[in-house]
């Protein structure tokens, strides 16, 4: 990563109105990220000294998310030169390069930006370094001019430029990086005489080539420059972001059987030899161990799960889920708030809410921890090796010792001792020919009744 001081200035005042969204475009999530924070994070990468958001008023949500960066207020909106400017007293006194990018263009990579701030010390050194890309579809952006020896002339907007230069593909992403010291004064020095009365930062190229200094620009694919402006840009963002986190998954040692159907948090962590099913979903905050298998169709969310251990098909593990090692967590399984200890098996049917299930357990299908009276909830604690019988209800709070067993079809109320037998069925009557004598009866009513209808 390059030595230069680098600082970052992130555009985010856009109203973003074509989401139809009562929050701000830029907390719309990828991948159960907030869009911007996906591009913190890879600012990150490069430790900046400063990383500034310019937001609007009253968007305050942004402000929370991205701090402790700060934000600088934009208001009224003028345009994107005037968007930096806001940001001027947070810029104060630096001197580096600067990054300047879009909240709401989130897929930019590392390297990328990477290629831009060694582009920025060449020799000769451009002040400005722009990077381009050639979208599907260039109508509404800005196109760089380049000389014949590939230097940056200018950047022309969609609404100024000539037929000559709309026929450019090459177009400005608006991700641009600028020498710190020069930045400001240039900026100062831009005006609003255009099509839409607005302060173009993008005329920043043609100053500085007035006061020759040199320009540059570098390109990049225009998946990483999708821009989101409405509900159809996030669901193209989300598909290019889980097929980055699964080939990062595949990358780092997890085998996923259908990878276009596994859904990941920007969060989600494997460890090596994961088996992943097809239509697998994780939500934010999974952690996983080495070697765990994890089966079709599960859902989990805020959930660890130990090396060896194996959940699903059709589990679902809910936030504070956590499964020791080698522990079993089966079909229609759903675990919530719940640590299953070691070896432990919970294979069929059944809930287990606010509870600890002890190492090597059983638990029987069906089983049900009723956490919740409708006012309070309340834990249920499964000692080690306990056997817990198919249908019980654990009504809590309650205890269960360690090597006890529970009959099936119980409701437990009260704690059982270790190594004891709890159950709380009614006796079992048995009455021999009952069923035959019933089938005759009834059969013969049957007879009678079709008869007097005929008759
Ligand atoms: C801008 C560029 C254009 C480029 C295109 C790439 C200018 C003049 N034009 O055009 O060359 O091809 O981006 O998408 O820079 N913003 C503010 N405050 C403002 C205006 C904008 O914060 O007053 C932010 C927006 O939230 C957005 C970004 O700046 O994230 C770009 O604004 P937008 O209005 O979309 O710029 P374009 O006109 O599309
Ligand atoms: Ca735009």
């Amino acid at each position: 990563m390059t030595k230069q001081k680098t600082a970052a200035i992130v555009l985010a005042a856009g109203l973003g109105t074509r989401m139809k969204s009562a929050r701000p475009k830029v907390l719309h999530r990828l991948a159960g990220r907030p869009m911007v924070l996906h591009l913190m994070d890879t600012l990150a990468r490069f430790a900046p000294e400063r990383t500034v958001v310019v937001v609007g008023q009253g968007m305050e949500a942004v402000a929370e998310a991205v701090a402790p960066h700060p934000c600088a207020i934009q208001e009224p909106r003028l345009g994107t030169a005037h968007a930096v400017l806001a940001a001027r007293a947070a810029m104060e006194g630096f001197a580096g390069d600067v990054l300047i990018l879009y909240g709401d263009t989130p897929l930019i990579k590392p390297e990328t930006l990477e290629a831009m701030l060694a582009a920025r010390h060449l020799d000769p050194q451009p002040a400005v370094v722009v990077l381009g890309f050639r979208p599907p579809d260039p109508t509404d952006y800005g196109r760089l001019i380049v000389s014949a020896d590939g230097a940056l002339q200018a950047i022309v907007e969609a609404k100024e430029a000539t037929a000559a230069e709309r026929a450019i593909g090459l177009c400005n992403s608006g991700v641009m990086a600028i020498d710190g010291a020069r930045l400001f004064g240039w900026l100062d020095r831009i005006g609003n005489a255009n099509a839409k009365g607005e302060y173009y930062l993008t005329d920043i190229v043609a100053l500085a080539r007035a006061d020759g200094a040199a320009c540059a620009f570098v390109e990049a694919p225009p998946e990483e420059l999708l821009g989101i402006n409405s509900r159809a840009d996030l669901a193209a963002a989300e598909a290019v972001v889980q097929e980055r986190l699964r080939a990062r998954a595949m990358a780092e040692g997890a085998t996923l059987i259908d990878p276009a159907s596994v859904f990941f948090s920007a969060d989600t962590r494997l460890g090596r030899d994961v088996t992943v099913g097809p239509n697998v979903v994780f939500g934010p905050g999974v952690a996983v161990g080495d070697g765990v298998e994890i089966h079709a169709f599960s859902h989990i969310e805020g959930a660890t799960i130990a090396a060896g251990a194996r959940v699903g098909p059709f589990a679902r593990l809910r936030p504070g889920a956590r499964i020791a090692e080698d522990a079993h967590i089966g079909n229609f399984v759903e675990i919530k708030n719940a640590s299953v200890e070691a070896g432990a098996k919970v294979n069929h049917l059944t809930y287990i809410g606010d509870a600890r299930i002890g190492a090597k357990a059983n638990i029987g299908a069906g089983t049900i921890t009723c956490n919740y009276d409708g006012f309070f909830k309340d834990h249920t604690d499964i000692g080690a090796g306990a056997f817990i019988g198919s249908n019980t209800a654990l009504v809590a709070p309650v205890k269960v010792g360690d090597g006890a067993t529970v009959g099936a079809g119980s409701v437990i109320t009260r704690d059982v001792p270790a190594d004891a037998l709890a159950v709380t069925r009614a006796e079992l009557t048995t009455i021999e020919g009952w069923a035959r004598r019933f089938r005759a009866r009834r059969a013969a009513e049957k007879q009678a009744r079709q008869k007097s209808k005929k008759g």
